[in-house]
């Protein structure tokens, strides 16, 4: 079957605010379906991750398809994958801040706070239940994913206001920072 592209929430719907309920039926028919066009979704926005609730499925899932594009240059690579009924057992407490933008949040970006390292438990799309680590971008990914299930947004995180910045400035400090690196 087809994929569909959906529709993505933005912020202020109140889908975003609340708290995604727990998947019973992961191999129902609708459950894959959402997956799929989840999974479609994502790519041809130039996303590295989409939860449930960002096209108004109040459901614990997100997609997480880390690669460089052109919203994230150094994006690494991920098998795009479906993430269900997600929890994290363990956060380093070491953290860092990282640049999150998000596709509910379009042309903001925000140097959020996050851990660095994280152990996780989540059940894939065909129903097996998995324990991994994530570190670095795959763990601030999976983070931000995370708290849209449960109706929170990166901008939340920030520590101030001062830490937001339009995608446009973004781009040309990033742009000017590569300039920098490359002439040292
Ligand atoms: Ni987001």
């Amino acid at each position: 079957m087809k994929s569909r592209l959906l529709q993505i929430a933005q912020l202020g719907n109140p889908v975003l605010k609340k708290k995604a309920k727990v998947v019973k039926n992961i191999k129902d028919k609708s459950v894959q379906e959402l997956i799929d066009d989840m999974l479609a979704t994502v790519m041809d926005v130039n996303g590295v991750g989409l939860a449930a609730p960002q096209v108004y499925q109040s459901l614990q899932i997100f997609i997480m398809a880390s690669h460089p594009n052109p919203r994230y240059p150094n994006a690494p690579f991920m098998k795009p994958t479906a993430v269900v009924n997600p929890k994290i057992l363990e956060y380093s407490k070491e953290r860092e801040r990282g640049w999150e933008g998000c596709l509910s949040v379009p042309g903001i970006r925000g140097f959020v706070p996050r851990s660095v390292k994280i152990k996780v438990e989540y059940v894939t799309r065909t129903g097996k239940r998995v324990q991994r680590g994530f570190s670095g971008f795959l763990a601030r990914i999976f983070q931000h994913e995370l708290d849209h299930l449960k109706g929170i947004m990166f901008i939340d995180r920030v520590e101030s206001a001062k830490d937001l910045m339009s995608e446009k400035e973004w781009r040309r400090l990033m742009d000017l920072k590569q300039k920098e690196q490359l002439s040292v």
